[in-house]
C-alpha cells in the first residue's frame, strides 16, 4: 500500500520551480500531496484533487512550508578550531600572514591528523545535528585537512560512516587544500602526488564514497595548470570538479572551472567579468560563501548581480570551517546574500535550494514540485521575508512528521 498523506493548514508554501531559473513559487493556504516520501501534488487547498479526498491529513499548524536547505560547501570534518588564531586577527595580524607561518590550515592539519576516525565521526555528527536543526537536509562536505594520504583516508572513512548511519551528504575529495608541510613549498610534486597517488588510492579504498574533488586554485598554493591536471585525474576517476576558485585573488579559478566542465567554482569574490560570462556558458554554478568575506573582515564581495545578469545560476553555501567560517547557519547566509550580495529575498533562497541542489546534480531535492523529496520545514511566521527581516532572529523550523 502507497504511503499518502496531505499537508494542510499551511499559511502558505514557498518553493523555487525547477523549470524555471530564479521563478519562486507562493501559494497562500496552500495544500502538499505527498505520496512514499515524494511530493505529488502542490497548490491552493481549495484545489486539492479530489483523489486526495480520503487520504490521511498532517496539520501545518498555519506555518509556510519550504523545501529544506541544501548547503554545496562545507569543510564539516576537522580537529580542533581556530578560536586563538581569530583572537590574533582581531589584533590586526591577517589570515594570510597566520598562514605564512605555518598557522591557518596548517593548524587545522596537525589537529586533524592526530584525530582517530571515532572522534571525527563524533564532532562531525554533533556539526550535522547543528545544521539540520537550522534546515539544511543535505550538504557537500570536503575532506583536505589532512594533506597525506593516511589522514585524507580516515576523513573519507569518517564521512562513510556518517552516511551509513542516514546523513544526507555528497563528499568531495580535497586533498590539494594547501600544500602539505612535506612538501616544502614544491607545489608541483605535490600536485603529482596528489594527481597520482592520493587520488587513485582514496578511491580505491572507498568505493562509492566521494562524488566530486576539489583544488584549493590560489596564488601560493596551486596553479590553474596544477589544478587543471588533479582534475583530470580525479575525472578518469569519476569525479566531477568544484574548484576553489578566485578566493583571495584573481587566479583564473572561474575559467579554468568552465573550461573543465565542474560542477562548481566557490568564492569566486575576485572572478573577471570573462570567468562569469564562461561559468553561464558551461553551466558551472558559482557558489558563492558570503559568510567568508564577513569572517575575514574583507571589502570585495562576490559580484552576484553580475553573475546572475550574465546568465549564471547563482548558489550561496556556509563555506563551514574552522578558518574562514566556523558557521552552520543558513539564515545567515542568506541574509548575507540579501545584504551584502545585493540579491532578493527570492533569489537568495532559490540559491540555497533549488541551485545549490542542481550544483550538487540532485533533481529531487531544493523544491516542492512534484517528484521532490518530502523534506519539508515548517516555520512559523506570518511572511517568509520576515527571516531576513528581524535580522538577529534564531528562527527555527519545524519537520513534517515521518
Ligand atoms: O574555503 N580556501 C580554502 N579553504 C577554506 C579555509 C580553510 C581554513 O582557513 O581552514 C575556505 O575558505
Ligand atoms: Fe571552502
Amino acid at each position: 500500500m502507497a504511503d499518502r498523506r496531505v499537508l494542510t493548514n499551511l499559511r502558505g508554501l514557498l518553493t523555487p520551480d525547477p523549470a524555471r531559473t530564479w521563478a519562486v513559487d507562493r501559494i497562500p493556504d496552500a495544500a502538499l500531496a505527498l505520496q512514499d516520501g515524494r511530493v505529488a501534488w502542490l497548490g491552493p487547498a481549495a484545489d486539492l484533487p479530489a483523489t486526495w479526498a480520503d487520504a490521511p491529513r498532517v496539520d501545518g499548524g498555519g506555518a509556510w512550508a519550504t523545501p529544506g536547505f541544501v548547503d554545496p560547501h562545507t569543510h564539516l570534518l576537522f580537529g580542533g578550531n581556530r578560536s586563538g588564531e581569530f583572537n590574533r586577527r582581531l589584533h590586526g595580524v591577517s589570515y594570510q600572514q597566520i598562514a605564512s607561518e605555518g598557522g591557518g590550515i596548517r593548524e587545522t592539519v596537525r589537529a586533524t591528523r592526530s584525530a582517530t576516525v571515532e572522534e571525527l565521526v563524533a564532532s562531525g555528527e554533533a556539526r550535522l545535528k547543528a545544521f539540520r536543526e537550522r534546515g539544511v537536509v543535505h550538504l557537500e562536505c570536503k575532506t583536505g585537512y589532512g594533506l597525506e594520504l593516511e589522514a585524507e583516508s580516515r576523513l573519507t572513512a569518517a564521512y562513510a560512516e556518517l552516511k551509513q548511519r542516514g546523513w544526507s551528504l555528497d563528499v568531495t575529495l580535497l586533498p590539494a587544500h594547501d600544500l602539505a608541510p612535506e612538501f616544502n613549498g614544491d607545489a608541483e610534486a605535490n600536485a603529482r602526488a596528489v594527481a597520482e597517488d592520493w587520488l587513485p588510492e582514496l578511491v580505491r579504498r572507498h568505493p562509492g564514497v566521494a562524488r566530486f574533488c576539489d583544488v584549493f586554485v590560489e596564488t601560493g598554493v596551486y596553479s590553474a595548470d596544477q589544478g587543471r591536471r588533479i582534475f583530470e585525474a580525479g575525472k578518469r576517476l569519476g569525479l566531477l570538479p568544484r574548484v576553489h576558485a578566485d578566493e583571495l585573488t584573481r587566479t583564473g579559478g572561474a575559467e579554468l572551472a568552465a573550461e573543465l566542465g565542474a560542477a562548481s567554482a566557490d568564492h569566486l569574490m575576485f572572478c573577471s567579468e570573462a570567468g562569469m560570462k564562461a561559468m553561464a556558458e558551461a553551466d558551472v554554478t558559482p557558489v558563492l560563501l558570503p559568510g567568508t568575506t564577513l569572517f575575514l573582515g574583507m571589502r570585495d564581495w562576490a559580484p552576484a548581480r553580475r553573475m546572475i545578469e550574465a546568465g549564471c545560476r547563482v548558489a550561496l553555501a556556509t563555506d563551514f570551517n574552522p578558518g574562514s567560517c566556523p558557521c552552520v547557519d543558513p539564515l545567515t547566509i542568506l541574509r548575507l546574500g540579501c545584504l551584502q550580495l545585493r540579491m532578493t529575498f527570492e533569489e537568495a533562497f532559490t540559491a540555497m535550494t533549488l541551485h545549490a541542489a542542481r550544483s550538487l546534480r540532485h533533481g529531487d531535492l531544493g523544491h516542492l514540485h512534484p517528484g521532490a523529496k518530502a523534506d519539508v520545514l515548517l516555520w512559523g511566521v506570518n511572511e517568509m521575508l520576515e527571516l531576513i527581516y528581524w535580522v538577529g532572529e534564531p528562527y527555527r523550523p519545524r519537520f513534517l512528521p515521518a
